[in-house]
């Protein structure tokens, strides 16, 4: 029975995330080469068996797998300029933070060159790379992500999201939204229940309950009403929401709690109301909120 020897890989740059992601690798057993543009990030990876490079070039051809995670895409494609030669018949998987449309134009520079693309959104802060909690979105040339996935899985669960290299970015930021919104309400909760004196520890204990169950399977239920477009309102309707929300505006005003946020979102609620469906779910609030 053979095994197989873990893919080589480099990496390039080593900010606060590159060096968490190097360090994955490591644990993973992967054999790694490490560049960064400031010298002397890559001390302690060095210290456990990586290699560092001194330029780009040498990162670029140590390996046929290369993972960067710079700033931008700017920083990226700065980078690479001058390398294109080398970077034909090599895979770039691209940890950085960009917009769609970043991600479907250093594709279409990719394929020029005849170099494999996949795009890829980090989901996790550093400490928590290679961790259960870690999940990565790739999209991008198809078979990229099945011929890795391995190497990958060291950095946490991927999540193959298709062929389109933009999608990934689009995902990202839906979801960094989605947790705004999350947080920003979590917090109006703790300032609100704070001002009665309830600990933040406290409040918090229940409110999770309450995000990762109930609200969790709210959303659960009503996404096929976004996809069918329609909202019936059998299990709460918006009539019935905009009135508890009057409470959460008033007792905010009682405490002398910022308004904004349950004041934007019954704006949201009445807006629908007053189109005439106030029998509806809270999903028709994607007619308001997609235009
Ligand atoms: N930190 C997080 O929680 C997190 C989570 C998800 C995604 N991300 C994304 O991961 C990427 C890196 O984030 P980070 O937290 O590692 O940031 P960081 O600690 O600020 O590191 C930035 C890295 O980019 C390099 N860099 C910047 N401009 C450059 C240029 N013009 N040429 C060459 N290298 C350049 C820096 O090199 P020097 O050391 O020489 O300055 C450093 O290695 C970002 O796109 C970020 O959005 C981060």
């Amino acid at each position: 029975m053979t095994h197989d020897l873990p893919e080589s890989v480099t990496v390039l740059g080593l900010g606060a995330m590159g060096t968490a992601l190097a360090h994955a690798f490591r644990t993973a057993g992967h054999p790694t080469t490490v560049w960064n543009r400031t010298p002397g990030r890559a001390e302690p990876l060095v210290a456990r068996g990586a290699v560092a490079a001194d330029l780009p070039g040498a990162a670029v051809t140590a390996n046929r797998l290369i993972v960067a995670c710079l700033l931008d895409y700017d920083a990226v494609r700065a980078v690479l300029a001058g390398q294109e030669a080398a970077l034909a018949g090599r895979t770039l998987v691209n940890l950085t933070s960009g917009s769609p449309e970043q991600a479907r134009e250093t594709a279409a520079w990719a394929a020029g060159l005849g170099l494999d693309y996949l795009d890829g959104a980090i989901m996790i802060t550093p400490p928590g790379i290679g961790g259960p909690d870690a999940t990565l979105l790739y999209s991008g040339a198809s078979d990229v992500l099945a011929r890795h996935r391995p190497t990958l899985a060291a950095l946490g669960e991927p999540v193959d999201l298709g062929p389109d290299a933009g999608v990934a970015g689009l995902y990202d930021t839906a979801l960094l939204g989605l947790m705004w919104s999350a947080l920003s309400g979590w917090l109006h909760g703790a300032a609100l229940v704070g001002a009665d004196g309830v600990r933040a520890e406290e409040f918090t204990a229940v409110a999770t309950r309450w995000l990762s169950g109930a609200v969790a399977g709210f959303i659960g239920r009503y996404a096929p009403q976004l996809d069918a477009r329609t909202y019936p309102g059998d299990d709460a309707s918006l009539n019935v929401h905009l009135a508890a929300m009057d409470h959460l505006l008033h007792a905010s005003e009682a405490r002398g709690v910022d308004t904004a946020l349950p004041e934007l979102l019954a704006a949201q609620v009445r807006r629908a109301v007053t189109d005439g469906h106030g029998g509806d779910s809270y999903a028709r609030l994607i007619e308001v909120i997609a235009k």
